[in-house]
């Protein structure tokens, strides 16, 4: 049995940091296990330009515990509003990674997000003509559209127009929740990815609904149909170089998840290298788990594999999660998939 695995540094593609004292409280537990992440734009408000972009990394790599060796990358929120030219810039002088598309309300902090596609096409032109890698929160907002739908609709009502609309952009459907998603992510070639949560890999929408509702497996996308775990599991774990992790590792206080409006995000980053290690074994796939953590999404975005790497440990006796961390604005509950973990990343 194989109870030792040893990989490089990961990255996670698809992070929430937040800002102030909740971003102090968060960025050790990422800094701890990976090397890189790209970080969100979604504050309140939205990180828009290239020097806020440079301002937000300035005050995440003041909150590093010492020693951290972890690298922000960074995105900004695009909007209506948006500069090409400063866009254009931020990428050029290596502030941003990324941006970032929000459909209007589609999830936590979307407001200023985009409402009419055709407003941003000059926009998405410029960053196709620099490489600017556009990240997507693949879901449609129309209310007529069943939120289980939401994911598979936008790829016919807005992703497809938009590559066909804008040749040569370069994007990533982030956090996949379905098969259709899946299968258009395969179908897209070079210039398209999809980044999949850990927990989008261990929970299906019983675990939200059956038994009581249970707020901290609240996320959007909203996790879908278990045969879309499975689907997910197997795209995660076959090594397909077009999907990579990205854990939208999305911190809240408590009281604002338990509420009778709870709001969306899975606080999964003190976790989630345990979590793949044990889906990844449970599959037979631990050997992939190096080219999903830690290749793929680094191929995508030209930069090299992490020099330094992490050991994983399996033990006998299952691993202690902390249950929440302190954020200075009420405690934030670490996500719990709901049985014992026994890999731990090694000190
Ligand atoms: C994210 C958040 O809390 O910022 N929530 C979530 O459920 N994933 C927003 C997002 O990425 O959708
Ligand atoms: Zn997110």
């Amino acid at each position: 049995m194989t109870d030792t695995l040893t990989l490089p540094r990961p990255d996670d593609w698809h992070l929430h940091l937040r800002d102030g004292a909740m971003l102090a409280a968060v960025v050790p537990e990422s800094a701890r296990h990976f090397a890189r992440a790209l970080i969100m734009p979604n504050l309140v408000p939205p990180v828009v330009t290239g020097a806020q972009a440079a301002a937000y990394r300035a005050r995440i790599l003041t909150a590093l515990p010492d020693g951290a060796d972890f690298t922000p990358l960074m995105t900004l929120y695009l909007t209506e509003a948006t500069d090409p030219a400063d866009v254009v810039a931020a990428h050029r002088d290596g502030v941003i990674a990324a941006v970032k598309l929000y459909p209007a309300g589609a999830t936590t902090n979307s407001a200023s997000g985009v409402r009419n596609f055709d407003a941003v096409r000059g926009v998405l032109e410029a960053m196709a003509e620099a490489g600017v890698p556009l990240c997507l929160h693949g879901e449609v907002t129309d209310p007529a559209v069943d939120i289980f739908d939401r994911e598979a609709v936008f790829l016919e009502r807005v992703l497809e127009p938009v590559r066909r609309a804008t040749p040569g952009l370069r994007v990533v459907l982030e956090h996949v929740t379905t098969e259709d998603g899946l299968d258009y992510v395969r179908a897209g070639g070079p210039d398209l990815a999809g980044t999949i949560t850990a927990h989008h890999l261990m929970i299906n929408r019983n675990h939200i609904l059956a038994g009581g509702i249970r707020p901290h497996y609240y996320c959007l996308p909203v996790a879908k149909r278990e045969r879309h775990r499975l689907a997910l599991v197997e795209a995660a774990t076959a090594g397909e170089a077009c999907f990579f992790l990205g854990t939208d590792s999305a911190p809240h206080p408590d009281h604002d998840k338990e509420a009778a409006c709870g709001c969306a995000g899975c606080f999964t980053a003190p976790v989630a290298m345990a979590c793949l290690a044990q889906v990844f074994e449970a599959a037979g796939a631990l050997p992939r788990l190096e080219g999903f953590v830690a290749r793929h999404g680094a191929a995508f975005y030209g930069l090299p594999v992490n020099a330094d790497s992490i050991t994983l440990l399996k033990s006998a006796s299952p691993l202690d999660i902390p249950a929440s961390v302190g954020s200075g604005g009420g405690r934030v509950t670490v996500f719990d998939p709901g049985f014992p973990l026994f890999w731990r990343v090694a000190d």
